[in-house]
């Protein structure tokens, strides 16, 4: 099976994920609480549902890791698909129009394809490891920002937002002061990609979840940008933290999160 074949089943997967959202995102919708202000719609489980039975006909024995119900662990050890059905779900609740479906494939624990579609606007953001990163087809590459100062960032709050808003709005602080500006969509699998289109230069947030980075983390590094965690170490989509860049203003950011975090280190001891 080649690259070009996964990425069609994705494709195939993700656009009735899409028409689903698409249909839905201006009607009322039937909302459940998994937290006090983590929302999953009936929309985001019949995505998941229609992903995991185009996966599941093409490929019967890969594994498949999705967010809401799907935890399957296939007879062919190797591959495994992780789902995110539909990224930016609170802002899908409120008819915000930002929001994605996020499809990234791991072969032997190494994510090797990574496919990220919005459907409101009709771009598809793709990576397969080795390959690099495309844009509906067209090559896609990192902004050229060389310095903090100049740059644009987004970040994103996990759903304790309410218990540690403190910690949360420090590192917004540090970098709001040190940068042009900062964004929060409410989609990070779309943040990652608007690093790798150069639409944005660094994007930083805790407590992210696999089904929110893999496939956005890999369309990053194939676009020529840079991941860690927060203190600048090897990234890992099992991690809690994220920090993306165009690499280039990335050793500023790390500086600038671990001032904060050592800050804090300091507080807490003290
Ligand atoms: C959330 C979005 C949001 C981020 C949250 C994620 P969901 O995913 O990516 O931007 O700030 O941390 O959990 O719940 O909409 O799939
Ligand atoms: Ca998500
Ligand atoms: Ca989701």
């Amino acid at each position: 099976m080649t690259s070009a074949n996964f990425l069609s089943v994705a494709w195939e997967a993700a656009s009735l994920a899409g028409a689903l959202i698409r249909n839905h995102w201006q009607q009322p919708k039937s909302i459940d609480y998994k937290g006090a202000i983590d929302l999953v719609t009936s929309v985001d489980r019949e995505c998941e549902r229609c992903i995991v039975e185009v996966l599941r006909n093409y490929f019967p024995n890969h594994s498949i890791l999705a967010e809401e119900e799907t935890d399957w662990v296939g007879a062919e050890g190797n591959h495994r698909w992780i789902i995110d059905p539909l990224d930016g779900t609170t802002n899908f609740a409120h008819g915000y129009p930002q929001f994605c479906v996020s499809i990234a494939l791991e072969c032997n624990a190494e994510v090797i394809l990574g496919f990220v579609y919005d459907p409101l606007r009709g771009e598809c953001f793709t990576a397969t490891k080795g390959e690099g990163a495309t844009l509906n087809g067209a090559p896609m590459r990192i902004s050229g920002v060389k310095e903090l100062d100049k740059a644009l960032l987004a970040t994103g709050f996990p759903y304790d937002q309410r218990e540690e808003a403190d910690f949360y709005l420090s590192f917004f602080k540090e970098f709001m002061t040190r940068s042009q500006g900062i964004r929060r969509n409410g989609s990070a699998a779309l943040d990652l990609c608007y690093v790798a289109c150069g639409r944005i230069d660094g994007f930083w947030e805790l407590k992210l979840r696999p089904w929110d980075t893999a496939a956005g983390a890999l369309i990053v590094e194939e676009a020529g940008g840079r991941l860690s965690d927060l203190a600048g170490n090897k990234f890992s989509i099992w991690g809690k933290e994220t920090l993306a860049s165009n690499g280039v203003i990335h050793d500023e950011l790390v500086k600038t999160a671990t001032g904060v975090i050592r800050a804090r280190n300091s507080l807490t001891q003290s």
